[in-house]
């Protein structure tokens, strides 16, 4: 496996998910928290955002399917696990690795809005903003990121790369 240039730095993403985690851990304080981590991208994310969070809170886990192999949307979303809680009348903070379309996105909330939660948010580490198709302002966002398709820090490339501790851009590998 060739190397990868860091295009956001370890040091980079551990400030930011400091910065995330004790803006949530202020904003739920006293709220019944379900912290919903879309698999598998967001993993790590997941994972280090727990530890930043100084409140109580549940996990649990969704998987859905968008990409395949490929690297670009194909629009079509299959719900692949689902949860088995219920989410009524609970604060659900979907964390997600990458916004790239959007249409992951708003399709899994527009499913856990029918289910009726005391409230729906977003906390994702990256965000391709030009490449929106669907207008979704996460509340809680890392990074702001450029029109590329990047991997690492459990974001992958045909399940590549997801080990990488930073995100580097897969073009000139
Ligand atoms: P969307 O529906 O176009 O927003 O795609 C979102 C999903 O596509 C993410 O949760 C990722 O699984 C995958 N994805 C989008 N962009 C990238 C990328 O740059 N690297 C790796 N995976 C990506
Ligand atoms: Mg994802």
């Amino acid at each position: 496996m060739s190397t990868i240039d860091p295009l956001i730095t370890a040091e980079e993403i551990a400030q930011a998910t400091a910065q995330l985690g004790a803006r949530i851990s202020r904003d739920y304080d006293g709220k019944d928290l379900l912290l919903l981590s879309v698999l598998k991208g967001s993993v790590v994310f997941l994972a280090d955002i727990m530890r930043q969070i100084t409140i109580p809170y549940a996990i649990d886990f969704m998987a859905v399917s968008s990409y395949g192999n490929s690297r670009t949307s194909s629009g079509a979303v299959k719900i692949n696990l689902d949860l088995k809680q219920d989410i009524g009348g609970r604060h659900v903070l979907i964390i997600e690795d990458i916004v790239d379309s959007g249409l992951t996105l708003s399709y899994l909330m527009g499913l856990l809005k029918g289910r009726a939660p005391a409230s729906l948010e977003v906390c994702a580490l990256l965000n391709k903003r030009s490449r929106n198709e669907i207008q979704l302002e996460p509340k809680y966002q890392g990074f702001d990121l450029p029109d590329a398709f990047v991997v690492g820090y459990g974001l992958d490339y045909a399940e590549q790369y997801r080990g990488l501790p930073y995100i580097g851009d897969l073009r000139g590998v």
